[in-house]
C-alpha cells in the first residue's frame, strides 16, 4: 500500500469527483437482504480516509511518512462480507455504549433494562447489533477548508434491550492540516445512557506489516481502572507508577506486556480504561500520543473525553486477512478508544454516562498525523 507521491501533502488530492465538489461514492457491496453498501473516499491535508456506511467503519486510513510515501495506518477489510461475519471492530463507530456494561443489565430511575449480551454474560460495544452493524445515512459537506463526513442514525427505543429513541449524528472531518476530526452529538426521548467512540486499530508502519510493539506510546494518565476476570472494572481506579500501565513517558508497547501482572493475564495484554488526568474537558485536549520509531509517522490523540481505552491488539490470531493479503496475529495493532469509563450505568463513583431527555450528548476526539 505504499506509493511515494511527494506532491500530495497539500490540498484535497485525487480522491474527489471530477468537479472537485465532493468526496467519491462508491458501491462497496451488499448486504444478505439486498441493501448496497457504499464507500466514501476523502483527502485533504495529505490525510485520505475510506469510509463505509456500514457500521461508519474506517476502511483504510493512509497517510505520508516523512518520504511521502503513504500507508494505510488502520486495519481492516477488502470486501462488505468479513465485516459483517467476523469483524473484531476493525475502524467501526461503536455504540450504545463502548465497552462492557456488566452482566449485560444496568437499573435507571428505578428500572432495570436487559441488554443484549455478547461477551460472556456481559454487553460489549452496544450488543449484537451495535452501530458497528448499522447502516448509516451520509452526507458528504464542505466548509471552509474542511471536507467531511455527516453520519446519522436513529436507534428505536429498546434497540439492544437500550431505552429511548436515540438519535445520533457522527461528523468526520478532515481539515486541511490533515487532521481527523470525530463530533459525536445524540439526544434521546426518555433517560438512557450514551458513550460512544471509534474503534479504529492503528499499525503506523501500515496494516499487514507485523507487530505494532515497537511502537512508542504515551498516555497522559496516573491512574486506570483495574478489571476483574471478566474484564469489569473493580471500581478503585489505581494508580500506574511502578506498573506496566504508566505511560506518562513514551515507552514501547511492548517493554512490559509480558510482565506476569494479574490485570495483563485478565485480558492477554492492554486492554483497559486510562483515566486520563485532565479529566472530561468541553474542548478536546492532547491525551495520547503513538509513534513508529521505523517509519516515524505520529498519531496525537486529543479528546473531550475523560478515559482512554488502550487495547494491545490481544484477541487478533492470524485468523484475518486484510487488504494486504496479510494476515492479522496478536499485537499487530493497538486501539486507543476515547470514552467515559466502561460499566459506568453500574459504578455511581463514575463519570456519569446517563442522557435525559432536553440534553444533548457530546464528544469530539481529533486524531493528528505528524512524520
Ligand atoms: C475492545 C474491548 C476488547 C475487545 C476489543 C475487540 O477494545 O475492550 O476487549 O473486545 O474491543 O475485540
Amino acid at each position: 500500500m505504499t506509493a511515494p507521491e511527494g506532491g500530495l501533502a497539500e490540498g484535497r488530492g485525487p480522491l474527489f469527483d471530477e468537479s472537485g465538489a465532493s468526496p467519491v461514492k462508491e458501491l462497496f457491496g451488499k448486504l444478505a437482504d439486498g441493501t448496497e453498501i457504499h464507500r466514501w473516499s476523502l483527502e485533504n491535508g495529505g490525510t485520505r480516509l475510506r469510509v463505509l456506511s456500514y457500521g461508519g467503519i474506517v476502511q483504510s486510513l493512509e497517510i505520508p511518512d516523512a518520504e511521502g510515501r503513504y500507508a494505510n495506518v488502520s486495519l481492516g477489510f477488502d470486501t462488505i462480507e468479513p465485516y459483517v461475519s467476523e469483524s473484531p471492530y476493525f475502524g467501526a463507530l461503536i455504540g450504545r455504549y463502548g465497552n462492557r456494561i456488566g452482566e449485560g443489565r444496568f437499573t435507571l430511575d428505578g428500572e432495570t433494562y436487559a441488554l443484549s449480551v455478547n461477551d460472556g454474560g456481559n454487553s460489549l460495544h452496544g450488543g449484537v447489533g451495535g452501530f458497528d452493524k448499522v447502516v448509516w445515512e451520509v452526507e458528504p459537506f464542505e466548509r471552509d477548508s474542511d471536507v467531511g463526513l455527516c453520519l446519522t442514525y436513529t436507534s428505536p427505543d429498546g434497540e439492544m434491550g437500550f431505552p429511548g429513541t436515540l438519535a445520533v449524528k457522527v461528523t468526520y472531518t478532515l481539515t486541511s492540516r490533515g487532521d481527523w476530526r470525530i463530533d459525536y452529538e445524540a439526544t434521546t426521548d426518555r433517560a438512557t445512557v450514551v458513550n460512544l467512540t471509534s474503534h479504529v486499530y492503528w499499525n503506523l508502519a501500515g496494516e499487514g506489516s507485523g507487530s505494532v510493539h515497537h511502537h512508542e506510546l504515551e498516555i497522559a494518565a496516573g491512574r486506570y481502572t483495574p478489571v476483574d476476570a471478566r474484564l469489569i472494572p473493580t471500581g478503585e481506579p489505581a494508580e500506574v507508577a511502578g506498573t506496566p500501565f504508566d505511560f506518562r513517558r513514551a515507552k514501547p508497547v511492548g517493554a512490559d506486556l509480558r510482565h506476569a501482572d494479574q490485570q495483563l493475564l485478565y485480558a492477554k495484554g492492554f486492554d483497559h480504561n486510562w483515566v486520563l488526568d485532565k479529566g472530561a474537558t468541553a474542548e478536546p485536549e492532547k491525551v495520547a500520543v503513538l509513534r513508529d520509531p521505523g517509519s516515524g509517522r505520529m498519531l496525537m490523540v486529543s479528546t473531550t473525553e475523560p478515559g482512554l481505552q488502550f487495547y494491545s491488539g490481544n484477541f487478533l490470531d492470524g485468523t484475518l486477512v486484510g487488504p494486504s493479503g496479510r494476515t492479522y496475529r496478536q499485537g499487530d495493532a493497538l486501539c486507543l478508544e476515547t470514552q467515559h469509563f466502561p460499566d459506568s450505568p453500574n459504578k455511581p463513583s463514575f463519570p456519569s454516562t446517563v442522557l435525559r431527555p432536553g440534553q444533548t450528548y457530546r464528544s469530539t476526539t481529533v486524531h493528528s498525523f505528524t512524520c
